[in-house]
């Protein structure tokens, strides 16, 4: 089949993925054709303000001028040289990155799931190398509800049916027990205990914020156990609740931090684990890698969101912002909004189910000009860019209000 030569209008071009890509989503009727800040504008020119950012892929907004400058910058220079040489980016990657999060090693990666497969891998190798659990024992603890990404391995220990079902044999060595939970969390740990893997706040799952002194009682009860506290910040972190890392929240310092998303700056996938030198100290050369993982141009962007967030400017925003969004989110409740929860821009709101499920509530955004995505039944999930002005956001609570009122 050859493509058309003429431009496709959004329907057609919606219609021409149906034959030609997987159906592993089932995204909302809109085709995004350009964007910048916090707008996106599709192909026959009408404009959205993203409440979404990608799932925080985008926290500094659709082309910022200093991410999208150190990409063409390094395009024009440097693009790929795998790790079978040196390139002249990745130390100051690291070094800068090792800084922000008050921690000594970088391991580079790309995408999430690589990222959380990899903590997986040096939590295992851990065990045994250091802590010294008998070979192929070591166990890892992980919270009911979770979303760490969907490969073999982290599938295994969902507890979501659809991300599982159809996809075993699974991988072993996980333990299951309910987030928020301390004391659940301590009958599971044993000897055997490489980590414990969780989300600080837990965002497929609704924006799920656990108790006060749920994350500093993780941590002291890995340290007091002797495993390690391997946090999931992929989606929370890097200024999306009002500080650098969700941990934060609770002064926590955990072993090991997980992040992806908004560290490629919008621009490309870039991941990466960081830790105590303990812990990503016991990889050899052979025992783990990816031939992309640490490429200068993901390394150039990486550097410059460091930039962004040493300046503490987009952390403030996101709190101060938070606040908007909160007060705006509490004004609704009983109308339309049966709860939320928030933290910083991040919101999870429980839309009453007699106005529509998510999915529904969603679209009607989306014919309002405001692009937000569903999670679970009747929740829908609010990320905006931490860009975002005050304005915006009021305009999108605004619209939000209005798709709520029962005669919407
Ligand atoms: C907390 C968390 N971990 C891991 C992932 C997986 O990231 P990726 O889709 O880049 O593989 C996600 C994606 O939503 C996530 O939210």
């Amino acid at each position: 089949m050859t493509a058309p030569t003429h431009p496709r209008t959004s329907d057609e071009l919606i219609r021409a993925e149906e034959p030609v890509l997987a159906h592993n989503y089932h995204p909302l009727p809109v085709v995004v054709a350009r964007a910048e800040g916090a707008w996106v504008e599709d192909v026959e020119g009408r404009r959205y303000l993203d409440m979404l950012a990608g799932y925080s892929a985008l926290n500094f907004g659709h082309r910022h001028p200093a991410l999208v400058e150190a990409a063409h910058r390094q395009l024009d220079r440097l693009t790929l040289t795998s790790r079978a040489f040196h390139n002249d980016r990745l130390a100051g990657f690291a070094e800068r990155l090792a800084g922000l999060t008050g921690q000594d090693m970088v391991l580079p990666m790309n995408t999430g799931a690589e990222a959380v497969e990899s903590g997986i891998k040096l939590a295992r190798k851990w065990a045994y190398d250091v802590k010294g659990v008998p070979a192929d024992r070591a166990t890892i603890v992980v919270a009911a509800d979770n979303f760490h990404g969907r490969t073999t391995t982290i599938v295994s220990f969902s507890t979501d049916e659809t991300a599982r079902s159809g996809f075993g044999p699974f991988t072993p060595g996980f333990r299951i027990v309910p987030y928020n939970d301390l004391a659940a969390l301590e009958a599971a740990v044993d000897e055997t205990t490489a980590a414990v893997l969780i989300e600080p706040i837990q965002g497929e799952a609704g924006v799920n914020i656990p108790d006060d002194g749920y994350l500093a009682g993780v941590r002291e009860l890995t340290r007091r156990a002797g495993c390690l506290f391997v946090a999931d910040e992929i989606q929370s972190g890097l200024g999306r609740t009002g500080h650098t890392l969700a941990v934060q929240h609770e002064d926590v310092v955990p072993d090991v931090v997980l992040l992806g998303k908004a560290l490629g700056g919008g621009i490309v996938p870039v991941s990466a684990v960081v830790g105590r030198r303990e812990v990503l100290g016991v990889l050899h050369p052979g025992e783990h890698g990816s031939t992309f993982g640490g490429n200068p141009l993901a390394a150039a962007v990486g550097t410059a969101v460091v930039e962004l967030l040493e300046t503490g400017v987009f952390q403030r925003r996101a709190a101060e912002l938070g606040e908007v969004l909160r007060d705006g989110l509490a004004a609704l409740v009983g109308r339309g909004v049966v709860g939320f929860r928030s933290r910083g821009l991040w919101a999870g709101v429980d839309v009453d189910p007699a106005l529509g499920t998510g999915r529904a509530v969603s679209e009607r955004l989306m014919r309002e000009g405001i692009l937000a995505k569903d999670t679970h039944g009747s929740t829908i999930r609010l990320a905006p860019p931490l860009t975002i002005t005050a304005d915006e956001l009021t305009s999108a609570l605004a619209s939000l209000e209005k798709v709520l009122a029962v005669d919407a």
